[in-house]
């Protein structure tokens, strides 16, 4: 993964101060089963990041539906340990989604089934990832060059489970409009919900998600669309919502350092309005939370090193966290870890989000 990929985006000029105001608010999203997004609002799957403790603290926050990090089929088919981890779903998640990766209809119907039988109530086919490595075997973004073989493999998928299949594609390979021509051929494939990341792979994680590629897409499909790039405020909630007419929102780097931002969008959503932000207390209890779960998962020293790359993007904004930004890398134990943001924390700025942004 490209570091640059977790740097913020560039603020948008033409955010004003005034909540946009939207003809129409998008309510709960029916997948079909059992499945019902409430608030619309997703956590978008990132690898290295959202694990099971996060994806939990995330729920907990409001967020309406969450997808594990990316697995191979093939790693899932042959019983690969770390991959099968990887896609361990906890009860608090339910309904919880699988996401999976590959080319192979076949091996990725196999790997749906196997996925359902450990408890997965929907699948998600991964047609964004731009690494070389996945492109390189016709899986990932490298599908959007080829709606046939994008449809097949959700017709793969539901030859051999019955839940939900739903699909994240980028705006295209090399060209915004080629998501259009993937998307339709997805839905004619009875695809539940199509997301759609607004930048093509050429464009990897640079310049901005393009909106109007993401409108195409919901203007030329009717199963519900999701809308994801450069959602870092509540603000930009709405604004994804008024610009695309998208059924929701899903939200990646943000939440790894405002995961209020699910229940913040929620309401403005609902009363074009925020809530009052986190206290300082409320984001120390969240982030000691999260090391402790992901101790009890994971062991102290995993946990420890882990929190360091979490730790840097959560505290985003704080002081303390930018003076302490050596011993934050260098944490390898609990006690590490309590002693950083007790001084962190002891300061008690909360940082406003939009300011980290610029
Ligand atoms: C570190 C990182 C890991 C990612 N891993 C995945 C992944 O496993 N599956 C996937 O579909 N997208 C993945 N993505 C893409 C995100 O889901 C999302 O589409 C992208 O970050 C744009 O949304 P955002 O601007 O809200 O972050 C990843 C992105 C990042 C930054």
């Amino acid at each position: 993964m490209d570091p640059s990929a977790l740097r913020p985006p560039p603020p948008d000029p033409s955010a004003t101060a005034e909540m946009p105001r939207l003809d129409h608010v998008p309510g709960p999203i029916r997948l079909g089963g059992d499945l019902v997004v409430d608030p619309p609002l997703v956590l978008a799957p990132m690898a290295g990041f959202t694990n099971i403790a996060f994806r939990r603290i995330a729920r907990r926050l409001g967020c309406g539906l969450s997808a594990t990090e990316m697995v191979m089929a093939e790693g899932v088919v042959r019983g690969h340990d770390r991959t099968l981890e990887i896609a361990a779903l906890s009860p608090e998640e339910r309904p919880g989604i699988v996401q999976i990766a590959g080319s192979d209809p076949e091996v990725m119907g196999r790997a749906a089934a196997i996925l359902v039988d450990r408890g997965a109530d929907a699948i998600d086919v991964n047609m964004g990832c731009p690494v070389r490595k996945i492109v390189d075997r016709c899986a990932g973004s490298a599908l959007m060059k080829d709606p046939r073989a994008a449809a097949a493999i959700v017709a793969g998928i539901k030859r051999h489970v019955k839940v939900p299949v739903t699909v994240k594609i980028r705006a295209g390979w090399d060209d915004a409009r080629q998501c259009i021509d993937v998307a339709k051929a997805l839905e004619a494939e009875g695809t539940a919900a199509v997301a759609v990341h607004g930048r093509t792979r050429e464009q990897q994680y640079s310049g901005r998600a393009s909106r109007d590629a993401i409108r195409a897409v919901k203007e030329a499909l009717r199963i519900p669309v999701l809308g994801n790039g450069d959602v870092v405020t509540p603000r930009d909630v709405l604004e994804m919502v008024r610009d695309t007419g998208v059924d929701g929102v899903m939200i990646g780097r943000a939440a790894l350092w405002d995961p209020w931002i699910f229940a913040q969008g929620a309401r403005a959503l609902r009363e074009g309005r925020l809530g009052p932000p986190p206290t300082a207390a409320e984001r120390r209890q969240v982030l000691a939370e999260f090391f402790d779960e992901t101790a009890a998962i994971r062991g102290e020293h995993t946990a420890s090193l882990q929190m360091r790359k979490f730790a840097s993007l959560y505290l985003r904004g704080f002081p303390g966290a930018r003076r302490l930004r050596e011993k934050i890398q260098t944490m390898s134990t609990r006690a590490d870890f309590f002693a950083v943001i007790d001084v962190v924390f002891a300061e008690g700025a909360t940082p406003d989000f939009a300011q980290i942004m610029e």
